[in-house]
């Protein structure tokens, strides 16, 4: 497999490391279901028998704990990423679910405005080691370039969004950056990294506005690095979870949203289904408790069963190309 020691630092290959698949929730807006969505996967994927680990990378915007039904612990992310705690494990903390810990995300979002590279490629290193067969990050909101990375360097990209225009909005501003920046990892791709520049700049003058566009440009300019650049886009297969459905028609905007991925970002993305509007979540977090648990007999918990056994089943051996 070949890799970009550049974001992760050294390269080894993923079947030596103990943590068998990260799995990574993102969808650029706030509000999506990021959090219910990781915490849920998190449980349903423990009560498989799998020893799993759920991350908060939510930097300053923590709450993962909430949607788990645990108290804040001591240590969190800020901790390892200041350097006050040198191992991730002084940051593991128990739930009261069986085969489930985690980790919480930094509160304080001033000393961790933007995670510097070699703490991230630290990070990365460590939580493939840690003890557990799956680690789920829930990534925070937007594009920072923190939260594009854990992204990418994650084995499973998954993608919520709700059947809304704003939201449907930030999905692809996030899925446009999320492309750019695994290009300009790319180390291969240096030579492609002026065009790169340029298209990540969504008001430049030279009229790249889709990746689309960047890569006839590419093309154009050097068409060998605008092969490396399809190969690299092949390899990347964001999957969406519409979240919050409530009619027939917004079950098709996820068809929708891969039609477009496909046509103007050459994204194949998986559209892996959807989540209902179900008012036990809210009431679930107002308990302070996971949904999974306070209503166990939910449609909310069989749908969520039900894609933690597809991904088990369909998506076992994929591996982040980013490694
Ligand atoms: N399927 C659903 N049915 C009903 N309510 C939902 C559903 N999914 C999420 N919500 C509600 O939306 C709110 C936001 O969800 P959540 O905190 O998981 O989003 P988020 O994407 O993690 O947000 P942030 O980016 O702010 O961390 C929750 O308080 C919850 O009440
Ligand atoms: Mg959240």
């Amino acid at each position: 497999m070949d890799g970009h020691p550049s974001l992760l630092g050294e390269t080894r290959h993923p079947t030596t490391r103990r943590v068998r698949q990260i799995w990574a929730i993102g969808g650029g807006k706030g509000g999506v279901g990021k959090s219910l969505l990781s915490s849920s996967l998190a449980i349903s994927l423990s009560r498989t028998g799998h020893k799993v680990l759920a991350v908060d990378l939510d930097l300053g915007g923590a709450n993962l704990h909430t949607t788990l039904g645990v108290d804040l612990p001591r240590q969190t992310l800020n901790d390892y990423f200041s350097e006050r705690v040198s191992q991730i494990s002084a940051c593991v903390s128990p739930t009261s679910i069986p085969n489930l810990e985690f980790i919480s995300g930094a509160q304080d979002s001033v000393s961790i405005a933007n995670v510097p590279e070699a703490q991230k490629a630290r990070f990365m290193n460590a939580i493939r080691e840690v003890d557990a067969d799956y680690v789920i990050f829930d990534l925070g909101a937007g594009t920072a370039s923190h939260t594009l990375d854990f992204f990418l360097a994650s084995d499973i990209n998954l993608v919520t969004l709700l059947p809304e225009p704003t939201s449907i909005e930030n999905g692809y501003r996030f899925l446009k950056s999320a492309y750019f920046r695994r290009l300009w990892l790319n180390p291969r791709l240096h030579g492609a990294r002026q065009w790169i520049e340029i298209a990540m700049d969504a008001k430049n003058n030279e009229g790249i506005r889709s990746p689309s566009d960047l890569f006839r440009a590419a093309t154009r300019d050097n068409p060998d690095l605008a092969a490396v650049m399809k190969a690299e886009i092949e390899r990347f297969r964001p999957k969406l979870i519409l979240n919050q459905v409530r009619t027939h028609s917004d079950i098709e905007i996820g068809f929708s949203v891969k039609t477009v991925c496909k046509k103007y970002f050459g994204i194949d993305m998986d559209y892996l289904g959807y989540l209902d509007y179900d008012s036990a979540v809210w009431q679930a977090i107002r308990r302070k408790r996971p949904v999974m648990l306070e209503f166990p007999n939910s449609k909310l918990v069989t749908s969520i069963d039900r894609l933690v056994d597809y991904l088990l089943k369909k998506h076992a051996d994929q591996r982040s190309s980013i490694l």
